[in-house]
């Protein structure tokens, strides 16, 4: 089944377009990538998603419409995000800034966190520290986590390996990958980083200015010469 259903998706800033007509859809269970290049509209994509850019077009998760939902509501149905930069409150602790992600999950607040706590080990010995001191890919840690807190069924993650040196990255797709496999999450991964997307994902969507150039598995992908040279190097 698919859990996420996006059908001729269009959005814009104002007067700027910035997706031209999106069609795709993500299997339950699957990891997902979106890549492309600076400004192709990934961002737009997860934004959209989430309810927080102005767009038309149908937006399905679990079936249910969301394009009419307030963010809110749309978390409430079970879309977690981890935005680009992960876009967390500095000068509160590694422990306010999960508990934000909690809004809609109030009973489970303890489960979650020990949870994230599992994933990130480092975040339970770090609770008390402000991120605005931490490392980056401490921060990116902290964003899934908040992420994970809302209890979501698919967890929209955008760019986690922005700015981080390989060995961190390694550890963000462990833990995506164990989120997935273990938990049974559903993963979307936005990424300029092809090959940690390829890694991880069955399924990529190529974007391309605001539309859709190519999708298929990276196997596909790479047996393609033209993506070959643009994306995947040699
Ligand atoms: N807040 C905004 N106001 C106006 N235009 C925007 C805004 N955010 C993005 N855009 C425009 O929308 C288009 C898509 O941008 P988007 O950020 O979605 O790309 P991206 O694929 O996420 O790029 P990157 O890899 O650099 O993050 C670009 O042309 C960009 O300039
Ligand atoms: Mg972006």
């Amino acid at each position: 089944m698919a859990l996420l259903e996006i059908t001729d998706l269009h959005a814009r800033y104002g007067m700027a377009k910035s997706l031209h007509g999106i069609s795709l859809s993500v299997e339950e269970g699957s990891i997902v990538g979106i890549i492309g290049p600076n400004g192709a509209g990934k961002s737009t994509l997860m934004d959209s998603i989430m309810g927080l850019v102005e767009n038309t077009g149908s937006i399905k998760v679990a079936g249910q419409e969301t394009t009419r939902l307030d963010t809110s509501d749309i978390v409430r149905l079970g879309v977690g995000y981890a935005p680009e930069r992960a876009h967390l409150f500095p000068y509160m602790s590694v422990r306010e800034n999960l508990l934000v992600g909690a809004f809609t999950a109030r009973e489970t607040i303890e489960e979650k966190l020990e949870q994230v706590h599992d994933l990130f080990p480092v975040l339970k010995d770090r609770w008390a520290q402000e991120t605005a001191t931490q490392s980056g890919g401490e921060r990116q840690m902290v964003s899934l986590g908040r992420a994970l807190m809302s209890d979501p069924k698919i967890l929209l993650v955008d760019e986690p390996t922005i700015g981080l040196a390989p060995k961190i990255c390694d550890g963000i797709a462990r833990a995506l990958k164990r989120l997935n496999q273990e938990m049974g999450l559903t993963v979307v991964i936005a990424e300029q980083n092809v090959n940690f997307a390829l890694s991880l994902a069955q399924e990529i969507h190529v974007l391309e200015t605001g539309s859709l150039r190519v999708s298929g598995t990276p196997e596909q992908l790479r047996s393609d010469p033209e993506l070959t040279k643009a994306y995947f190097g040699h």
